[in-house]
């Protein structure tokens, strides 16, 4: 599958993808082929460059939501993405983004998304003292972290004291999961495809 991954930040999301389809649970099942930012300054616009991905950027500061959602949509088309991941982008997705990926864009959130929603989802659960808190793998719909739960995993944060210590074991977590995730849609999407070529083969 052809991988679009999405980024603002620092990109530790998209280096893990990156990784686990050179050598881990992604290999022979997908390839990364562009990794996009709003912000051409990204630090994981970077890193993806250093990996040998294709990069590419688009200024979102100053622009309307719809347009600039419009143009990135088309430029993005340009790399025929089988799924668009968000990886820290940092941006909610109007429908001119969402309809020519509907269904195919997938979002990790570092929390329950039917507790916390937005930002500062890991300060939430320290400040709250949470014995544990989940991370969730969601597909992107038009609202803030909204969309339906595709995978949940519980991070333990017993004895945890500090909020690094919270997002070190969070990122852990977040790491394997989006992999793993992803890996299980493309084999599951690769087994309808194939019972179906199956079906087709039946002599009538
Ligand atoms: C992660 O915590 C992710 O769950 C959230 O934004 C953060 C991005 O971190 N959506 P990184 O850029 O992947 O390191």
């Amino acid at each position: 599958a052809r991988l679009a991954i999405l980024l603002s930040g620092r990109g530790s999301n998209m280096l893990a993808l990156v990784e686990a389809t050179k050598t881990g649970v992604l290999k022979d099942l997908a390839e990364v082929v562009v990794v996009f930012s709003n912000k051409p300054d990204a630090p994981g616009l970077a890193f993806a460059a250093e990996q040998g991905c294709p990069v590419a950027s688009l200024p979102s500061q100053g622009r309307k939501r719809e347009a600039f959602d419009a143009e990135a949509a088309q430029l993005l088309q340009q790399y025929r993405p089988d799924f668009v991941v968000l990886a820290g982008y940092m941006r909610i997705l109007s429908p001119a983004f969402i309809q020519p990926f509907a269904g195919r864009i997938l979002n990790i959130h570092p929390a329950d998304t039917h507790q916390h929603q937005g930002l500062h989802a890991y300060e939430w659960a320290f400040e709250n003292q949470l014995s544990e808190t989940k991370i969730t793998v969601h597909l992107v719909d038009e609202g803030l972290d909204t969309g339906p739960i595709l995978a949940q995993q519980t991070v333990d944060l017993c004895g945890v004291d500090t909020l690094a210590e919270v997002e070190r074991r969070g990122l852990a977590v977040e790491h394997e999961l989006y992999a793993q995730t992803l890996a299980e849609l493309i084999k599951s999407q690769q087994n309808v495809m194939s019972s179906a070529a199956e079906t087709s083969r039946v002599p009538k």
